[in-house]
C-alpha cells in the first residue's frame, strides 16, 4: 500500500497483551477492530515476526502474491517453501483462498515443526472488506469451530485465533456471538504520533501540532500528510474536501445535517438521546467509516492492572466519546466546514 516504511512506534502494551492471550487458553476468536489506517495490520505483522511459536498471518485482502499474503513466525518459517507452492493451486485471490485454507496450512506445516506444546496464532487481516459484509459471521463462527478441530488434531499447547476489521458496520454481526471478544484499537497516542512524525522531516513543531490534531495521530494519515502531500496541510485537507462533497449531498438530502452536526459536537448523543434521525445519520457516517462505536474494551486492557485504562479515553477536540467516536477528527472539521457552507 505505502512504499516507505516508518520504525515501528510505541504499542508495547498491545504486543504484550498479543503475547499474553497467545500463551493462555484463549477459546474465543479475538476480533481486533479499529479505524481504517491505525496500524492493525503492521501491529500484526510486528507480532509475527518475533513471536516464539508457531505464527501465522493471512493477508486476507491480497489477490495475487502468495509471499506477501501470507507472513510466518521464524519457528515456522521451514515450512515456508511448502506453503508458497500451494499458490500453484490457487485460481482465484490468493488471500482469500487461504482465508479457507487455514487447516491445510497447519497441516503442512506440522509436517516440518512439531506443533504440539507450541503456541499457535493464526491471524487473518481485513476478513470484512475481504469476504463481505454477508459472510463474515459464518466465517468467525467457522474459525471458531476450526479452533476446536486444530486443537484436537495437532495439540498445541495453545491456540489463538484472531481476526481484524475496519468496517465498523461488522461489528454488530459479530459482537453479539458468545464465541467472540472484540477488542479495540486505537490511532496512536500523542507522544507516539509526534515520534512518528520526526521520522518524516516535519518542517515545524507548529506543523506537527496540527497534523496531531487532524489525524487524531492515526499513522497513515500522518504518512500521507508527510510524503504524498509534503506537509502541505491546506491541500491534504481541500483533498478530503472534495473526497467528503458526495456525502454531504446525501446528509443534506436526507435531511440530517442538524444530527450531523450533534454527532460532530459530541458523538455520545446516540447513546444519550437515541432518535430515529440521529440513527439514520450515524448510520451513514458508520458505513463510510468516519464514526465508529468505540465502546469496546481496547487490546492493552488485558495486561492493564488500572481499571480506567480499559477503555479509549474520551478527548472532546478529537472527538471521541464514551461509545462513539469519529475515526479522525479531520472529518467531523471538514464535514462542519461544508455542511454550514
Ligand atoms: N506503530 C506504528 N509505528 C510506525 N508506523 C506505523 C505504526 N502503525 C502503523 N504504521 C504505518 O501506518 C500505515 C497504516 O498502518 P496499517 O496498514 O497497519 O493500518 P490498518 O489499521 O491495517 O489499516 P486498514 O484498516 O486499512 O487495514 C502503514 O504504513 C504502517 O506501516
Ligand atoms: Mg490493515
Amino acid at each position: 500500500m505505502m512504499s516507505i516504511e516508518t520504525k515501528f512506534i510505541n504499542r508495547e502494551l498491545e504486543i504484550e497483551a498479543l503475547r499474553k492471550l497467545a500463551y493462555r487458553d484463549f477459546s474465543n476468536v479475538l476480533y481486533i477492530y479499529g479505524p481504517e489506517g491505525c496500524g492493525k495490520t503492521r501491529l500484526l505483522r510486528e507480532f509475527i515476526n518475533e513471536f516464539d511459536g508457531i505464527g501465522i498471518y493471512i493477508d486476507a485482502l491480497e489477490r495475487e502474491n502468495m509471499e506477501s499474503a501470507i507472513l510466518l513466525s521464524p519457528l515456522a518459517r521451514k515450512a515456508k517453501d511448502m506453503l508458497i507452492t500451494l499458490a500453484e493451486q490457487v485460481t482465484g485471490p490468493v488471500g482469500r483462498w487461504l482465508c479457507t485454507e487455514i487447516l491445510s496450512l497447519v497441516e503442512r506445516i506440522s509436517l516440518k515443526v512439531q506443533l504440539q506444546d507450541r503456541g499457535l496464532v493464526i491471524m487473518v487481516d481485513d476478513v470484512t472488506r475481504a469476504l463481505g459484509l454477508d459472510e463474515i459471521e459464518h466465517y468467525i463462527k467457522w474459525l471458531y469451530e476450526l479452533r476446536w478441530r486444530i486443537a484436537k488434531e495437532y495439540r498445541p499447547k495453545f491456540v489463538l485465533i484472531i481476526a481484524t476489521t475496519s468496517e465498523g458496520y461488522s461489528l454488530s454481526r459479530v459482537i453479539r456471538h458468545t464465541y467472540n471478544v472484540a477488542n479495540l484499537l486505537w490511532n496512536l497516542n500523542r507522544d507516539a504520533s509526534i515520534k512518528l512524525m520526526l521520522q518524516l522531516d516535519p518542517p515545524s513543531m507548529h506543523a506537527i501540532d496540527s497534523v496531531w490534531r487532524l489525524t487524531g495521530g492515526n499513522p497513515r494519515r500522518i504518512i500521507e500528510i508527510a510524503t504524498i502531500f509534503q506537509w502541505d496541510i491546506e491541500r491534504w485537507l481541500t483533498r478530503l474536501e472534495l473526497e467528503l462533497r458526495s456525502l454531504v449531498r446525501i446528509i443534506k438530502a436526507e435531511q440530517l445535517v442538524h444530527e450531523v452536526m450533534q454527532l460532530i459536537e459530541d458523538p455520545d448523543i446516540l447513546d444519550r438521546q437515541p432518535t430515529h434521525k440521529l440513527e439514520r445519520a450515524y448510520r451513514i457516517l458508520l458505513e463510510s467509516n468516519l464514526m465508529m462505536y468505540s465502546g469496546l474494551m481496547l487490546l492493552s486492557s488485558w495486561i492493564e492492572e488500572d481499571k480506567s485504562k480499559w477503555k479509549l479515553k474520551a478527548d472532546e477536540e478529537l472527538g471521541i466519546g464514551e461509545y462513539y467516536a469519529w475515526q479522525i477528527p479531520a472529518y467531523k472539521q471538514v464535514l462542519c466546514r461544508l455542511l454550514k457552507g
